[in-house]
């Protein structure tokens, strides 16, 4: 058999880093140096970064030990002396080991070990335990106490690795480690890429690392593998009807009788009692209508606590803690997104989870900034081009933001996409992120991508109809949308059919764009009309429009603050005249790092800094946010009319 070369190439790669392979070569996996300070050894304390979710979650935090890989330290001059005569060194997590590196090689990725070791908060043999981490970028391979016990890729999605009771010390120390490899292939979410001069591609830092906190979870026998609470909302005066589906999984090595409650508000929910025998799983499901609901809305954004408990006897043996919110978003036959009925015309901003010394691995105080500072802004949407951080939809539920959730499905060649391998893993992405973020109700559209080739022809269209038809099968309650790079020239597309929404990201009197075509501003209503044109039973937002500036200067000079000023407020003009239109994002709210070499088609750029942001890396507003937050408070985004 043939295989294409980066097949091949992940292929080898996934060899190379086979488990006894790594324990060969890299004697760390179980020895660690002799030069390794003395491992602290923890007993994990319960905690958790955000609510939702499973009860008895311990957080892996304190003292963690990091190490570049030996063969690879020879490429980071900065880290090779530390690790040559030290080994590991000790770190937190999360953390990005790459958080301040601005360097090609660290946009190009390399590989780094995690090691944590720790006790278990309990020596009960009643309990199982699972590792659950919330975003490693981007090959994980984990071991413990030497043997391995997963793998995964991909970061921005969790993924959970029960550890073998076989392997477990129930009173001693066990000892994780986490290989992180983050070189990246033209197949992967975000793809790597390299430009004609050699240097990195890519839409946002190649950060390195367990990017997001890590939990021991302690299972009394019954877990919960699926949690669905759904509110159904025909229309805004009727009833609600709460679609309850749990999924329930037995660890335990005998049969259990659990009866399984929840809450809807204060209104009691019996989900009823199964039997489920040993290390099967079991389906509860239950729909319960709410007469008169308080809606959710940016306006309003009242929730409903849906905690779900089972019990065995008399003992409560799980948890799952959650709050929703009863709200209908839908794409009407007049190509218009509706909330609650009425016309959405909301004003966003697009963001990134970048901090300045942090890196990806940012922290509570900066995921709060982010929604507060989008909030001044008067934005009421966030955008970003991977699945958020779980504590971020919270605040959005809580605080009345919305949001697009995006897979990093970003910018994938059509000669990749093209294989049935890349297509299979897109689509795990797009239903780990459904079944991860759906109860929260400030999630309005599940966008399967981000600017494949803006002439998609038949396999982008493949791709786009079997993840809409994915995506409306796991949840049928929330439009499908994909952000396309707006060019006139790619005409009205066929392939776009199965979408309900579509993100236009558009650079008018910004990029030149394939032969000048988007340089001139003044062409950008007639497109946008055309768009609606094309598609005049979908609804349309402008998914990315945005301008770098650094400096003060000429209005008529690109990169200063006078330019982006009004460049924001000529978009946002026209954006007024298209009463069709049903929402805007500004890219970005703040600066983030991008990649080597960068210029975001500023004359004067300041790489690797993304500078189209309203607020600088270091927080200070431009004069252009002050723009932004004018106009976007003196829009009406939710509809003053009646409910249609
Ligand atoms: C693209 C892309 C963004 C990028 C932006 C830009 O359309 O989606 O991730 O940052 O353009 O060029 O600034």
């Amino acid at each position: 058999m043939r295989r294409s070369p980066v097949i091949a190439a992940v292929l080898a790669a996934f060899a190379a880093a086979a488990p006894g392979a790594v324990a060969q070569t890299d004697p760390a996996v179980t020895t660690p140096p002799p030069a390794a300070p003395a491992p602290r050894v923890e007993t994990p304390k319960q905690g958790k970064l955000y609510e939702q979710g499973p009860t008895n979650r311990y957080l892996l935090a304190g003292t963690w030990l990091f190490r570049l890989d030996q063969a690879e330290v020879g490429l980071k001059e900065g880290f090779q002396k530390q690790t040559a005569t030290t080994g590991w060194s000790v770190t937190t997590v999360p953390s990005a080991w790459n958080a301040t590196d601005e360097s090609v090689e660290s946009m190009s990725g390399t590989v780094g070990w995690y090691r944590k070791d720790f006790r278990l908060p309990s020596r009960s043999k009643r309990f199982s335990y699972v590792i659950r981490f919330e975003s490693v970028n981007y090959r994980s391979r984990v071991w413990l106490n030497g043997k391995p016990v997963g793998t995964n890729r991909g970061a921005y999605l969790p993924f959970e690795i029960r550890l073998p009771s076989g392997l477990l010390k129930r009173s001693g120390t066990n000892r994780l480690v986490i290989r992180v490899d983050n070189r990246r292939y033209p197949t992967d979410f975000p793809p790597s890429g390299l430009s004609a001069t050699g240097t990195p591609t890519g839409g946002w830092w190649n950060y390195g690392g367990i990017l997001r906190e890590v939990y021991l979870r302690r299972i009394d026998r019954i877990d919960f593998s699926t949690v669905q609470v759904r509110p159904v909302l025909r229309c805004t005066t009727c009833a609600a009807d709460v679609q309850y589906r749990v999924v329930l999984r037995n660890y335990g090595t005998s049969a259990v009788k659990v009866r399984l409650t929840s809450r809807f508000g204060s209104r009691k929910v019996d989900l009823g009692t199964k039997s489920i025998g040993a290390k099967r799983f079991a389906a509860f499901t239950r729909t319960i209508r709410v007469k008169k609901p308080r809606l959710w809305s940016p306006t309003r954004p009242y929730l409903y606590a849906a905690p779900v408990r089972a019990r065995i006897g008399k003992k409560t043996v799980a948890g799952y803690d959650l709050e929703t919110g009863v709200r209908s978003i839908r794409v009407n036959g007049a190509g218009r997104l509706l909330l609650n009925g009425k016309p959405l015309n909301f004003r966003g901003m697009g963001v990134h989870e970048d901090h300045r010394t942090l890196g990806f691995a940012i922290d509570d105080a900066a995921r709060r900034l982010m929604v507060q500072e989008t909030q001044e802004s008067g934005a009421t949407l966030l955008r970003a081009h991977y699945p958020l951080h779980p504590r971020i939809h919270e605040l959005a539920d809580q605080k009345g933001l919305l949001i697009w959730s995006e897979i990093p499905v970003y910018a994938v060649k059509t000669q990749y996409l093209k294989q049935k391998l890349v297509r299979e893993l897109a689509a795990r992405e797009l239903e780990s992120n459904i079944l991860t973020n759906q109860n929260h109700p400030s999630v309005i559209v599940w966008s399967v991508g981000n600017e494949l080739s803006a002439r998609p022809g038949a396999v982008q269209g493949y791709y786009l109809a079997r993840a809409a038809r994915a995506a409306k099968r796991l949840d049928p309650t929330r439009p499908v949308g994909y952000a396309v790079a707006g060019y006139p020239a790619a005409g009205c597309q066929r392939e776009y059919d199965p979408l309900d929404v579509i993100g236009v990201n558009e650079y008018f009197g910004w990029y030149p764009g394939p032969n000048g075509q988007i340089a001139d501003r003044t062409l950008l209503p007639e497109y946008l009309d055309s768009v609606r044109a094309c598609y005049p039973k979908k609804a349309i937002v402008i998914s990315e429009f945005g301008a770098e500036a650094n400096r003060s200067g000429p209005v008529e000079e690109k990169g200063t603050f006078e330019f982006q000023s009004d460049f924001v407020n000529y978009h946002l003009g026209v954006y007024a005249t298209k009463p069709w239109l049903s929402g805007a994002v500004y890219w970005a709210l703040k600066e983030f790092r991008v990649r080597p070499n960068w210029d975001g088609g500023n004359p004067r750029p300041n790489s690797p800094i993304h500078e189209k942001g309203l607020i600088t890396f270091d927080g200070v507003r431009k004069p252009a946010f002050f723009e932004v937050q004018r106009m976007y408070r003196g829009t009406d985004q939710f509809g003053s009319g009646p409910a249609r």
